[in-house]
């Protein structure tokens, strides 16, 4: 069960290198400079990263095992200091914490396979790198996106998924969309395999759901999947699901960005239409409503709120990633479960987001064998336990105590 998330098969094999100049529409003003010049700097790094692994002559080229080791390490430092102080972001979204050490530590990954001359996975690796990029920028509608005159040639000779992937990375999110929906609309051949074509529409709806909030993007993308001859079946009926949850979608008005009760009330909202919607608690039919939901209550937790806002958007951000596993990064759920329990200990949501979170665990270190709980994972399930458990009412009488 507790697999290396879905990032993990996504070898994007492809060759280019960034160095695009962006005329960039800013939709957030007042971010710390530091923030932006990692990033651009991380940009460039990426760029020189999948230039090496595009071609397999260049990437095994003895000449060349140098200067890729070097790209690597300069991209895995470069990991670390966002990853390491993912505090610095302009967001206060918690989960960048998480996003961001996942980050760090799989480049470092990559760095050592490269350097234990595993060469073949560490390029794997490598390959996987825009995945943390995109699971922090579509997370929710706040920063910037570009909209540059001319995009590196190398990139538009990626393939297809690759190429969307990339700028969705580097927040050219209306080419990336561009690329997505060509991908699941295209009914002549399958690109890749049905894996590729989910991510594509993943990605896509992800984009048009959370980033643009426009429900006609997503509408386009779901019709284009429901007429798709080629496209998976299971897929076809989600997407004639999440085409009612749009057009219900369609006809409401937005929730006013900027309050975060208002906004944490539209997420409860959308969380509970969620779960009534679901067959069973695995049921992807209600993905539309789970994205909306996270995209605000992301809105929410990115304007920093403490006490019970912030560990009922936490609870909140726990139950959408639950269901949408695939989107963020590895145990996500559980990391927002953990940080609600912390965030308000000894309350009744704490003892919520425990239950849910224990449930997670369980169920993750269960297989054919029984449940197998290693006893860190054990300890810190013990701690946060103890946490979670409500403090007696110093005025009950002793008999309610009991
Ligand atoms: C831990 C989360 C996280 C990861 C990982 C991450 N980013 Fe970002 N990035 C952000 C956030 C948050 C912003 C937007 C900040 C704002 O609101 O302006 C941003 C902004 C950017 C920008 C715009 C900078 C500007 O000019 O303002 C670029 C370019 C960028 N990221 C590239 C990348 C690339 C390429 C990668 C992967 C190699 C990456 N980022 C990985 C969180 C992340």
């Amino acid at each position: 069960m507790k697999t290396k998330l879905w990032l993990a098969g996504m070898a994007v094999g492809l060759g280019l290198a960034l160095g695009t100049v962006p005329a960039a529409e800013k939709k957030t003003e007042k971010k710390p400079k530091a923030w932006s010049a990692k990033m651009r700097e991380l940009e460039a790094a990426l760029g020189d990263v999948l230039f090496d692994i595009s071609s397999d002559a260049r990437f095994d080229d003895k000449k060349n095992f140098k200067k890729i080791e070097a790209d690597a390490v300069r991209f895995a430092k470069l990991a670390h200091s966002v990853g390491d102080e993912t505090s610095t972001a302009p967001d206060h979204d918690q989960g960048l914490g998480m996003v961001g050490s996942d980050f760090a530590q799989e480049a470092d990954q990559a760095v050592k396979t490269l350097k234990a001359g595993h060469r073949a996975y560490a390029r794997v690796i490598l390959g996987t790198m825009t995945n943390y990029c995109v699971a922090c920028h579509t997370r929710t509608n706040t920063g910037p996106s570009f909209n540059a005159l001319k995009i590196d040639s190398r990139i538009e000779k990626l393939p297809a998924l690759a190429k969307g992937s990339t700028l969705a990375a580097i927040r050219e999110f209306d080419r990336a969309l561009a690329e997505f929906e060509r991908i699941v609309g295209d009914g002549t051949k399958m690109e890749g395999d049905v894996y590729d074509y989910e991510r594509a529409l993943r990605y896509g709806l992800s984009i048009a759901v959370r980033v643009k909030r426009d429900p006609d993007v997503a509408l386009r993308l779901v019709e284009a999947a429901m007429k798709n001859a080629k496209a998976p079946y299971y897929l076809k009926a989600q997407a004639a699901d999440w085409k009612k949850s749009i057009a219900e979608w369609k006809a409401e008005k937005p929730a006013a960005g900027g309050d975060a009760e208002k906004l944490l009330a539209e997420g409860a909202r959308l969380v509970e239409k969620a779960r009534s919607v679901q067959k069973f608690p695995a049921d992807r039919s209600a993905d539309i409503y789970y994205l909306r939901a996270s995209g605000v209550v992301h809105e929410v937790l990115g304007l920093g709120p403490k006490g019970e806002t912030a560990a009922k958007a936490l609870y909140l951000a726990g139950l959408s990633y639950d269901v949408l596993y695939d989107y963020g990064v590895r145990d996500f759920g559980e990391f927002y479960y953990r940080a609600c329990i912390r965030t308000t200990p000894h309350t009744n949501l704490a003892r919520e987001c425990y239950r849910r979170y224990e449930e997670s665990v369980y169920f993750g270190y269960t297989g054919s064998g029984g449940t197998y709980i290693p006893s860190d994972v054990r300890a810190r399930l013990n701690a946060l336990e103890l946490l979670s458990v409500p403090e007696p009412d110093p005025k009950a009488s002793p008999a309610e105590l009991r």
